[in-house]
């Protein structure tokens, strides 16, 4: 494969992005959405090759790329951490220069997002976060569609967080500041996110804010996002469920939300902790469209990744 010229299109995080890049990008997703069964898109990524490391398990991430590349002409090669030489101590820089003398793209989940940069840093061709411990921008961007299609602009609205401030958090921060919605984050005041992404938020000119409680970040919520309790890698503790245990999504709670509020989880979901089965199977939940929207967000990420 030929050396490319310049930087590669690297797709890290969501504040690396200026709107109109991310806009871009959601734009041929939903172009690729509605044309998934023409020659053309089918053709998009003909004879491309996408490398998917992963330390950490997927069922989302790895089925929806491996789909995606495949249905835009190309195709995906997984390497778990375990099965590939990574596991035996080869540095991520070397793994970089040699995935881009053979692949087009790579995609990563790792639990370090120093790891990912050093990835970014040694590869020639871009690098795709599929998940750090600090945050998981795919899927935001997904989310984002799919709050688009079923209720139009997100700009403007309110986002309601409700549970542990994780890495999806930390991306769906970095979206209210991108897409210019307000965002409130009801979590346990020791595991909020740290001081600095505010700051960054309060710089670029967002509407993100701590609220005190679930219901007092729901009052007039658009959407109600929360996730699981315990992150990949982290324990199960009987003090952080109790301490997770007020900011769980239950019916009362979607209760107090705008009447036609949504309800959206990355998944897997952890039924009975940070959200109860009546409202994730219930009216307001789109949750098997944003899994399916993962498919066409990351089919548009990679068209640009690769255009
Ligand atoms: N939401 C998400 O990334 O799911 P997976 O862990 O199954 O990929
Ligand atoms: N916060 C979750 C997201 C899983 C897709 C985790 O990191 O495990």
């Amino acid at each position: 494969m030929a050396e490319r010229k310049g930087r590669p299109r690297h797709f890290l995080d969501l504040d690396r992005f200026d709107t109109a890049t991310l806009r871009r990008i959601l734009d041929l997703a939903q172009t690729l959405k509605r044309e998934r069964h023409t020659n053309g898109s089918q053709r998009l990524l003909a004879n491309r090759a996408l490398a998917m490391i992963f330390e950490k398990p997927s069922t989302r991430t790895r089925v929806s790329f491996e789909v995606g590349m495949r249905q835009l002409g190309g195709h995906a090669v997984v390497l778990s951490e375990t099965e590939c030489q990574l596991g035996r101590g080869e540095t991520m820089a070397d793994t970089a220069r040699v995935l881009s003398r053979y692949v087009d793209a790579i995609m990563i989940r790792t639990n370090s997002p120093t790891k990912l940069a050093e990835l970014a840093e040694y590869a020639s061709v871009p690098v795709i976060n599929g998940l750090t411990d600090d945050s998981h921008p795919c899927q935001i961007m997904a989310d984002v569609m799919t709050f688009e299609e079923h209720r139009g602009a997100i700009a403007g609205r309110t986002v309601a967080w409700s549970g542990d401030a994780n890495n999806v958090a930390r991306s769906w921060v970095h979206a209210a500041v991108k897409f210019a919605f307000r965002l409130r984050l009801a979590c346990p005041p020791p595991l909020r996110l740290n001081g600095a992404l505010l700051d960054w938020v309060q710089a670029e000119g967002g509407d993100v804010a701590y609220v005190d409680d679930a219901e007092a970040a729901v009052d007039q919520a658009d959407l109600v996002v929360t996730d699981t309790w315990f992150s990949m890698g982290a324990e199960a503790a009987e003090k952080r469920h109790n301490q997770l245990a007020p900011y769980r999504v239950s019916e009362a709670l979607m209760r107090r939300a705008k009447p036609d509020a949504l309800f959206m989880h990355c998944l897997p979901a952890h039924r009975g902790q940070e959200v109860t089965d009546a409202v994730i199977d219930g009216p307001q939940s789109v949750v098997w469209d944003e899994a399916e929207n993962r498919l066409h967000a990351q089919k548009g990420i990679l068209a640009w990744c690769l255009e």
